[in-house]
Formats: structure tokens, sequence, C-alpha cells
């Protein structure tokens, strides 16, 4: 039904592009390594009989026809990475599409539908701290105001899409009507299917992410002659609300919150920190439990602020809501994994996927893959290949059945 000699031989592929010292691969939104993935991507759609093109903010989008004209059913997943990354978060997703495509064409099956594969630009938000800035240009929702955001050169969204060769076209451009569904196939990143001794899984609902940046200013001076109670280090005053962000979230089962990005300024062995800048992602499948933990988190930040004398500034970032799986879609993919032998794991994904951006436009289904020891967002990622063929097999089946 599908091949997956050739689906592993684009994934190995693919991850060659970017690859870093450490085995993972870096590609971030609009730079060379990440075009250069699009562009064999745009090849293997191509192979597998797909009519192609960019649209306005660069996502790679890839048609085939069906043989009535049916709302489209929508796949796809992203090919830019977090710092080194692993090689399956979201090529997985976009390749095990691919291939499904070119198994339909391959075998003279025509669909009624006519299928939509993306490949969504910078779904990690790594370059920019905004993430899931191609599926929300194709939900309609990302607005010239998302692309005056800046990397950490001061390089705009807009200015990012400009140098990447793209021609400055209306963001409606990018909005795909028409579409019934979309459905992804992505790595668990988790170790509930390795737990369960399972290849696949449906997945039940995504956690939202809420990314905020704090900045907390106090006084540089120096080291040695500024005596320990007259100082306003900002270093210090940082740590303390870090520690707390763990502490606090353990008080909530499911909710996680990482700072994962610190700034130090001026940064110098012998100079009080002056200036402290850290990012903070907060998540929970329950959005009422995410903001709580949004709000005690700010309202010990403040504590600190005052305490100390300095100054806290807190940006959002992003703020995307929880969502839930289709049921209807989620029963589909239930029955295509029976129908494949396999026993019925249902779980919702901690992760973010790019598929949250079409809460209320149309129905979202996915299908996680296995992760080895739950590592992902790390080079030592890993799906077996027999897992990667069930997932794709899953994901042929219930589009066969829509
Ligand atoms: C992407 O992997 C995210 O969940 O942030
Ligand atoms: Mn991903
Ligand atoms: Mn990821």
């Amino acid at each position: 039904m599908i091949n997956i000699e050739r689906l592993s031989r684009n994934i190995e592929e693919l991850s060659k592009i970017g690859r870093t010292p450490n085995g993972g691969i870096n590609r971030f939104s609009y730079f060379a390594e990440e075009k250069a993935a699009n562009e064999l991507v745009k090849q293997f759609m191509e192979s597998a009989g797909m009519t192609v093109h960019y649209d306005s903010v660069g996502n790679l989008v890839g048609r085939l026809e069906g043989a009535s004209d049916l709302p489209a059913i929508l796949l796809g997943s992203h090919l830019d990475t977090v710092p080194d990354g692993g090689r399956f978060d979201g090529s997985l997703g976009v390749l095990s599409a691919i291939e499904v495509v070119h198994s339909l064409k391959e075998n003279g099956i025509m669909l009624q539908h006519p299928v939509n594969v993306v490949a969504f630009k910078d779904e990690e938000g790594t370059r920019f701290g905004f993430g899931m800035i191609g599926s929300r240009a194709v939900a309609g929702s990302l607005t010239r105001k998302d692309l005056q955001r800046t990397d950490d050169e001061g390089i705009s969204i807009e200015q990012a899409i400009a140098d990447y060769g793209i021609p400055r076209r209306p963001l409606a451009d990018s909005k795909l009507e028409n579409i019934r569904l979309y459905l992804e196939v992505h790595i668990e990143q988790g170790k509930i299917l390795e737990n369960n001794g399972v290849s696949v899984g449906n997945v039940t609902g995504i956690a939202g992410p809420l990314w905020l940046k704090f900045r907390l200013k106090g006084q540089s001076e120096h080291a040695g002659a500024t005596p320990m109670n007259q100082r306003q280090d900002a270093l210090v005053g940082a740590s303390l609300i870090i520690a707390e962000v763990e502490k606090t979230s353990k008080h909530f089962s499911s909710a996680v919150a990482t700072v994962g990005k610190l700034s130090v300024k001026p940064n110098g062995v012998n100079v009080i920190p002056g200036e402290v800048e850290w990012t903070i992602d907060i998540r929970d499948i329950d959005e009422d439990i995410r903001d709580e933990l949004e709000r005690r988190i700010k309202q010990f930040a403040e504590k600190i602020a005052n305490e100390r004398h300095l100054k806290l500034e807190i940006t959002e970032l992003q703020r995307v809501k929880p969502i839930q799986c289709n049921e209807g879609l989620q029963n589909i993919i239930k029955e295509s994994i029976e129908e494949i032998g396999q026993p019925v794991v249902s779980l919702p994904s901690g992760a973010g996927h790019d598929g949250m951006q079409f809460n209320g436009l149309f129905p979202i289904g996915m299908i996680f893959v296995r992760s080895k020891d739950g590592v992902s967002h790390n080079p030592g990622e890993f799906s077996s290949e027999e897992d990667i063929e069930i997932a794709t097999k899953v994901l042929f089946k219930t589009m066969m059945k829509l």
C-alpha cells in the first residue's frame, strides 16, 4: 500500500540538511537550511504527482486533484526545528503525507476529495518567539502586525519573508478555503505509547502553549566594589522567580512550565547583572489551569521585583488555546488502527502542533508515532521504520475511509 523504503529514504535525505556536529538539526525559518529543506521536499511533492507552489509567507503547498470538487483534505506539518532538534519532529508529518499521496497516485486511486499537503512555515517559534506562523496564515489569522515581530538580530518576520525571496502579496492569499478537515502524523514526543507497547496512537487533544517574555532591570555595577546589601542584581531576582516557576507548576498535576531561553546583560564576570531577559513556556490541556499558573507566576515575580527594587516587564509572545481533536475523526483513526491489527491507545498531546490554528474552522485529527524513550527536541529523537510504516498506513486508511 505504501512504500516504506521510499519514505525512509526521504527522511534520511531531508535529515542531512542543517545537520549539527551533535547529529541534531538546525533549520530555522527563512534561513538557507530551511529553504534547502523546502526545495528538497518540493521535489518529493512533484515526484508524488502534486502541483506545488509557495504561498505569501513561504508555506510549501502541494495539491492533488480529486474526482470531484468536494472540499479538500488538508495534510501537513513543519520542516523547521528547534536548536539541535531531531529528524522526525515535523518532517515525518510532511513526508508521510507525501508518501500517502505518492501511493494513491501509483496505485491509480483517485479520491473524491482533492488533497492539499502543506509544509507549514515556522511551527516551532524558535526564531521569532512566535510559532505556527504558516498554519496561522493558512487559517487566515496571521496579521501584518504579527509580521513586525523580530528575531534576536532585530529582523522582522516581514523582512525575513522578503529576504527569503517571496514577493509581497496579501496575507489573505495564504488562507486555504474549502477545507473539509486536517490530518497530521507526528511523533509522540512522550512515553505513553512506549509504555503501552504500541506503535501508534490516536490523539484526543492538544495542550495550549502560552509563551511569556520576562525582563528584569536592576543596576550593573562593580562586582568587587559594591557591598552585598547595596545591590540591585537582576540575575538573583530572576533566579528566585525561575525557581518558583518549577515549584508552583508542581502544584498542578498536568501543567508544565519551562524557562528555556535566558540572556544576561552585560554578561561580564566582574559586573553585577543589570538586566536579565528570559522566556517562560506554560502549558496545560485545561486552559483555566494554565491561566491560573500564569497568574501565580506573575504575582510571585511582582513580589520579588518590589522587594528587590527591580523593574519588571512582562510581554506575551503567544497564547494558543488548548484544543480537542474531532470525535468523528478520532473514531475513523481508531478504526484504521484496529484494522491494521494494532491495539487502540488514545492520548493527549503535550506538545503544540499546527492543527491548533484550525480550531473552530474545520475538524482536526492526529496520529502519533511511538518515540524511543519519549525523547524529542533533542538529536536523539527516534522512531522506528516499522512504527512509521504503521502510522503512514493508518493515515492512508483514514484517507480512504473519508
Ligand atoms: C513545538 O514543538 C512546541 O510544542 O512548542
Ligand atoms: Mn512538531
Ligand atoms: Mn517541536
